[in-house]
């Protein structure tokens, strides 16, 4: 989904032409479904049956287009769509059912005349979708004029523990990305487990037959970051060697196994994202990093040293770092009363030593 998303931001489309798709597809929206019911994670719970079946129809109508970057585009608003017409809270990142009971009498979200769960029991999807469309189309003019001075993206990878050329336009599929070819990484990795990547978007993957419901529990487990254990792992935590992590995690270990294991797994996982992030910068090139500290078993857990003394044990020099205070709280959840809510971001500016290509 990250990469479909990735796609559609940086592929031009013509406006016109994307436009007059538009007006096809809401035309050719049929009254009933003719396929299977989609394979939706719990679709009862989250969509009413009638917003479901208007989704399914506008599916069918928009799987018809032919061209795969407009095919693509419009994925992505139908994606935007679904989301907004779930009877999901809309203020969280996480699908929670809307409770209106939760918020003050006067907030628009629970006006007596017309709540939002009111409005969503005669939502016309296609107006919505509509609206999501039109509005990225603009954007999608700005974005040429932006293209014409960078040139166009090329995706190409999936995990960050093994970066390979697995989508390339050029056909060179499933091969590592070479030693020493990057110049530039900037990343926000995950923080151990403060954010349910798989479970916020659920929903799309369901919808836009990325992942059938059956499997979000296996892509869960490909997550850095990852919050699920058997019995088995959870008695096996990895070795950190990182003094100060291990001292910490024998701690957490005795008040919460599970919490061990999904740190120290995390610092694990890290370690050979960093290892391939250093493999494949170029001497003389540069990551940036962003990280937080958080709490891990009402222990201040600090991410931000420890992926510093990985970055640093892999070979890196870090050259600068700045604290940001986070003012949006959009993505960020309160998962228990024992983790707290980040506050502070850390920039990491780490550099490769060797003399740059500009430098020889
Ligand atoms: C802190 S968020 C950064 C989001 C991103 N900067 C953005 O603006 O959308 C961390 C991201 O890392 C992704 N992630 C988790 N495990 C990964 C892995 N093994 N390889 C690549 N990305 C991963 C998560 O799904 C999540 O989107």
């Amino acid at each position: 989904m990250a990469r479909l998303i990735a796609r559609v931001k940086t592929t031009p489309l013509d406006a016109g032409s994307t436009k007059r798709t538009l007006k096809e597809v809401l035309k050719r929206i049929p009254i009933e479904p003719s396929g299977e019911r989609p394979d939706v994670v719990n679709l009862e719970h989250w969509f009413y049956p009638n917003t479901a079946r208007q989704l399914q129809c506008l599916q069918e109508a928009i799987m018809k287009v032919r061209t795969p970057a407009v095919l693509d585009f419009l994925m992505v608003c139908f994606s935007v769509c679904v989301r907004k017409v779930s009877l999901a809270d809309p203020r969280l990142s996480v699908p929670v059912r809307l409770r209106l009971g939760q918020y003050p009498k006067k907030h628009p979200l629970r006006e007596k005349s017309d709540s939002h769960l009111r409005r969503l029991r005669r939502v016309r999807v296609d107006e919505i979708f509509s609206r999501i469309a039109q509005a990225n189309i603009a954007r999608m003019e700005r974005l040429q004029t932006a293209i014409s001075r960078t040139g166009l993206a090329e995706i190409l990878c999936s995990d960050a523990r093994k970066l390979r050329h697995e989508y390339s336009l050029n056909g060179s599929r499933n091969k590592p990305l070479a030693d020493e070819s990057v110049q530039l990484i900037i990343t926000s990795p995950p923080y151990p487990g403060a954010q349910k990547y798989i479970r916020s978007c659920s929903l799309s993957l369901g919808w836009l037959q990325l992942c059938p419901a059956a499997d979000l529990r296996a892509y869960k487990a490909c997550i850095i970051g990852r919050e699920e254990f058997t019995n088995a792992e959870r008695s096996r935590v990895p070795k950190t060697n990182i003094a100060e992590a291990a001292k910490l995690l024998a701690v957490i270990q005795s008040r919460s196994p599970i919490r061990a294991a999904i740190a120290a797994t995390y610092l694990d996982d890290m370690r050979i994202a960093i290892r391939e992030m250093y493999r494949v910068l170029k001497p003389g090139g540069h990551a940036v990093m962003v990280a937080a500290n958080n709490r891990v078993s009402g222990l201040e857990f600090c991410t931000v040293d420890y992926l510093r003394d990985i970055a640093e044990e892999c070979g890196f020099h870090l050259t600068a770092c700045f604290i940001d205070a986070i003012r949006s709280r959009g993505l960020m959840t309160k998962r228990n009363h024992t983790a707290n809510v980040i506050t502070r971001e850390w920039v990491l500016i780490l550099s490769k030593g060797g003399v740059p290509e500009w430098g020889r």
